[in-house]
């Protein structure tokens, strides 16, 4: 990874399994780290590396209010690896409104306020890298999870909306799609419904954090400053897009 030495980076979903891993290599790797997450519990404290901040990413005021605390006191982000997400279990029939409006506005809404309000301060710094989180089922689509699919999907359109958008200025912008992977909360998903996801991947396990870990580690390196509107698939093989 590119020597994270005075640089910050801002992770959203960073109490989570995903979140708190990447939080963790990029401290580990040098960056000082501004941790959002709704829920701190789970979110690591690592005194001058670490700064956690409650941080709900659907709220925009509290989202610009964050970035320019980090702003202030850290520097302007160089890197945003937006991972806050969830998903839900549930059919055409069964996803209310209220379920709907909650995984879009939380997958979808959550990614773009974070987005939109990070790149004017990468802009001025003279570029930056942002990582967005997509899902397997935003590529291919899956039953039963009629919302998240949606939503994760059209992370992937903003994805390369915004890296056309934001090229001229320096920024590169890149989704994750990884298959199942077996988080904390992941792991606590229906059987039946984790053997589904197993089946249809040829590799024949599960996608791992580290597997996502080191995609980050790639996009904000030196080599991976030319990749940008691509949607990277951690996914043993599950989808060939
Ligand atoms: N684990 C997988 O199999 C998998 C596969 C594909 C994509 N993803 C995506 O990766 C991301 C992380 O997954 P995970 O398994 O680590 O989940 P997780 O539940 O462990 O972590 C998600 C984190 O997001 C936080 N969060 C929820 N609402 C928030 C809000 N409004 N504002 C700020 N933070 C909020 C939660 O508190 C939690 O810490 C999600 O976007 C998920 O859709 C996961």
């Amino acid at each position: 990874m590119t020597s994270g030495l005075g640089r910050v980076a801002i992770v959203t979903g960073s109490s989570g399994g995903l979140g708190r891993a990447t939080v963790e290599a990029l401290a580990g790797a040098g960056w000082r780290v501004a941790a959002f997450d709704i829920s701190l519990d789970g979110t690591p404290d690592d005194a001058g590396t670490i700064f956690p901040m409650a941080v709900d990413v659907t709220d925009s005021a509290l989202v610009e209010g964050a970035v320019s605390k980090v702003v202030a006191d850290l520097g302007p982000p160089w890197a945003l690896v937006s991972i806050a997400g969830t998903n839900r279990i549930s059919s055409l029939a069964e996803t209310s409104d209220e379920l709907w409006d909650y995984l879009l506005d939380l997958n979808l809404k959550g990614t773009f306020i974070c987005c939109r309000t990070v790149a004017p301060y990468m802009t001025k710094n003279g570029g930056g890298r942002i990582i967005t989180m997509s899902s397997i089922f935003g590529i291919r689509g899956e039953a039963n999870e009629v919302a998240y699919s949606a939503a994760k999907a059209g992370v992937i359109g903003l994805t390369r909306a915004l890296a056309m958008e934001l090229a001229p200025v320096g920024i590169t912008v890149n989704a994750l799609a990884p298959v199942m992977t077996l988080t904390e909360r992941v792991a606590g998903l229906p059987e039946k419904f984790k053997a589904l996801q197993l089946s249809k991947i040829p590799m024949g396990r599960y996608g791992s954090v580290d597997d996502v870990v080191h995609t980050v580690r790639f996009l904000l390196s030196e080599g991976g400053g030319f990749y940008s509107g691509q949607t990277f698939s951690a996914n043993g093989g599950d989808t060939m897009p």
